[in-house]
């Protein structure tokens, strides 16, 4: 083989010898229950989605054609980033074609010191999602990482740098998506108006589950100038696509400053007709966000009774931590062979020692599939 192949080739070895190889699932196959995706209000395939994605395909085209800033900006783009700074409390929106590029193109963007004047200080919660470590990196920051929702940790390394006159930020997710935990927003934005810090919360796993109207974590606090919230389109929504909720300059300085925002093509007009229809929707769920949480609950007092550690979940996403991961791709395929499908997750997505399943509830579920997934895991 070609020495510089032969080089990716031992990489892969080398991952597969620790048990982290990946591989793509085989598409298309049928579960008896399937628990591995973040259809959290069972949005996916709801024929109004699917209605106003061709209705927005048949007035404005299948692609977008070009970036926001040339041939890409439709009415729809405008109405949905309305609704959502409306809905969010924020002066203003802007949409990404996913998550991802949010917080890489925005925290990079945020965090850019030609703009600041001097190298940020970035405060993130330890298990914050890769994106978010992507946009630091991008922006060639070192961040202060405190404990997971450890906030006298964050409060003593804010006071430890409190006589830093450099411009400080937050970085937290709202909903933890490997672990289903919470972050107290209130507090932490508390926090970060003490100490005079940019607030930057990741709604990913919280939008459409929470909130009086399903719009995220963040719907119960008011927020600030200097909190800014992201979202996605991708998980609850059933769809495909990220948002960011900030004041009006931030998003005119996103606009002039967001790499992944400028460079490239704007989101398809198919899924910002079906994310917006998924987003009006939203208030109207709140009897099925109910029964999803009440469901988590069940899940967790079982995982319990069969003696598995649930960690600290306390949403719709329920790990079942078993250390390994072996233990945890052994765990998935002993699922898998009576028809049930989770994932898998191991390092470097979660720290070492702590591989899991990882299961994720939908609205979409029935009881009887939470008995199916709790008589396999009885048999683990
Ligand atoms: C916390 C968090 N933020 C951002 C993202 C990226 O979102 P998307 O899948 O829309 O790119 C994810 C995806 O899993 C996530 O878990």
């Amino acid at each position: 083989m070609n020495e510089l192949l032969h080089r990716y080739a031992a990489a892969l070895e080398s991952l597969d010898h620790q048990g982290l190889l990946r591989r793509l699932p085989p598409p298309g196959q049928c579960w008896r229950a399937d628990f591995s995706g973040n259809d959290y209000m069972g949005l996916a395939k709801r024929p109004e989605l699917v209605e106003a994605a061709a209705e927005a395909g048949r007035r404005y085209g299948a692609g977008a054609t070009g970036s926001r800033l040339l041939s890409g900006n439709t009415p729809l783009h405008v109405e949905l980033e309305a609704r959502i700074a409306v809905d969010k409390g924020a002066e203003a929106a802007l949409v990404f074609a996913s998550g991802y590029q949010v917080n890489a193109a925005c925290i990079a963007a945020l965090l850019d010191r030609t703009a600041l004047g001097a190298e940020p200080l970035v405060f993130a919660d330890k298990l914050n999602h890769a994106s978010m470590h992507l946009g630091c990196a991008l922006a060639g920051v070192r961040q202060q990482r405190y404990k997971h929702l450890d906030l006298a940790h964050l409060e003593a390394l804010l006071e430890k740098n409190a006589g830093d006159p450099r411009p400080k930020f937050i970085l937290s997710e709202s909903v933890f998506g490997m672990d289903g935990d919470q972050a107290d927003i209130a507090a932490l934005q508390g926090l970060s108006l003490r100490h005079g810090a940019l607030l930057y919360i990741d709604e990913a796993h919280a939008t459409g589950v929470f909130g009086p109207r399903g719009y995220g974590l963040c719907e119960a606090v008011s927020l600030a100038p200097t909190t800014v919230a992201m979202g996605t389109m991708s998980k609850a929504l059933g769809v495909s696509g990220g948002y960011l909720a900030c004041s009006l300059l931030l998003r005119d300085y996103l606009i002039n400053r967001a790499g992944g925002f400028i460079f490239s093509t704007a989101p398809s007009p198919l899924m910002v007709g079906a994310a917006l229809k998924a987003w009006e929707l939203l208030p109207s769920l709140g009897a099925e966000r109910a029964a999803l949480l009440r469901r988590a609950e069940d899940l967790r007092q079982g995982l319990r009774s069969l003696g598995l550690d649930h960690g600290a979940s306390s949403t719709h996403i329920v790990p079942v931590i078993l250390s390994t991961p072996e233990a945890a791709l052994c765990a998935k395929d002993t699922l898998a062979a009576q028809g049930i499908l989770v994932s898998a997750v191991r390092p470097p997505t979660v720290p070492q020692g702590s591989s899991r399943l990882r299961i994720g509830l939908s609205a979409a579920h029935t009881d009887q599939d939470l008995d199916l997934l709790l008589a396999a895991l009885g048999s683990l």
